[in-house]
């Protein structure tokens, strides 16, 4: 099926008003890969056959700090069009960016405190930007479901934050990470990595799973499993250039606490060649086993 395409604020709005209920959103910036197809399969299955899936497609020049990679970021909307019309897709916003932003803006959302950390430390404002564009697409299209991926962890944690700090009413649905063979998490700038850098990309998600392995250990014996696939990543040609890794919470996204049993996710995010990667795993961690006690 060929879905209604609306380029304008006008456009979103009367073409929403024509949609069945319930109505799934699935934001992104385009690029569509596997990973967002399994979103909208998802978003699918929420609205079910009568109801309306609806995607927007914009590149958000609010979460892009100035001389990064904004004018670089992937577009092609007619290749976009093509995989929403194979996932089933009802309706796709692809706004400009003057529709979005007639001016300046000046109000905009405070991802507090955690919007400060990770993510957040390396790109100053990003999920401010983030976090403002999610509520503008969610005011225009009023969904009664949004589908977010785990891929972007720390992005999934704010939406849900600012979903109960402002009483919005929305019900978010997290999609685990979809992944390409070689582990590598499926993500849009995966075109940028030449075949070496991705030999050594591949130890992000290696990382991960190493630490997974021992979160029956407790968080010290996480992080060292971790951080020995990156160390060696980091002597590789070319090398892995590490940002952070860390593993947070769940519930607080704040560093898990020594002695924190439960639910937490390992994150990791660095630079192979010119390209920026970031990936996690939600895991159970155990509490360290006593000194001298068997685990
Ligand atoms: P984008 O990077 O296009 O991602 C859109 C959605 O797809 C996000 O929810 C992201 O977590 C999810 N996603 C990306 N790669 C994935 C993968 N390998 N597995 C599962 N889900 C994946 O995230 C954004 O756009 C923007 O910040 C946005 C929320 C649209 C605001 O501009």
């Amino acid at each position: 099926m060929i879905p209604m395409v609306a380029r304008s604020v006008r456009g979103i709005m009367a073409a929403r008003a024509t949609l069945p209920g319930p109505v799934v959103l699935v934001p992104t910036m385009g690029a569509l890969h596997d990973g967002h197809r399994v979103l909208l399969r998802r978003g699918r299955q929420i609205c079910g056959r009568k109801g309306s899936l609806v995607v927007s497609v914009f590149v958000n020049p609010l979460q892009f700090e100035a001389g990064a990679d904004l004018d670089r970021y992937p577009r092609d909307l007619a290749a976009d069009l093509g995989v929403c019309a194979q996932e089933d897709v009802d309706l796709v916003f692809a706004p400009l960016a003057t529709q979005m932003y007639p001016a300046a803006q000046v109000i905009m959302i405070d991802p507090g405190p955690p919007g400060n950390e990770l993510e957040g430390a390396f790109r100053p404002g990003f999920f401010n930007g983030v976090l403002t564009v999610v509520l503008k697409i969610l005011n225009l299209v009023r969904p009664d479901a949004a589908v977010f991926g785990e891929k972007d962890a720390q992005q999934l944690f704010l939406v849900r934050r600012m979903v109960a700090d402002l009483n919005l009413a929305v019900e978010i649905e997290a999609v685990p990470t979809a992944r390409e063979p070689d582990g590598v998490a499926a993500s849009s700038r995966n075109i940028y990595l030449s075949a070496e850098d991705r030999v050594t990309a591949r130890a992000l998600s290696r990382a991960l799973l190493a630490g997974a392995a021992v979160a029956g250990q407790g968080r010290a014996a996480v992080m060292a499993a971790a951080a020995a696939v990156l160390d060696v990543a980091g002597q590789a040609d070319p090398p892995l250039v590490l940002d952070y890794l860390e593993l947070v919470e769940q519930g607080t996204f704040t560093p898990a606490a020594p002695g924190y049993a439960g639910p937490a996710v390992l994150l990791v995010a660095g630079t192979v060649g010119k390209t920026r990667l970031i990936d996690n795993t939600p895991l159970t961690l155990r509490a360290a086993p006593a000194a001298g006690e068997t685990p």
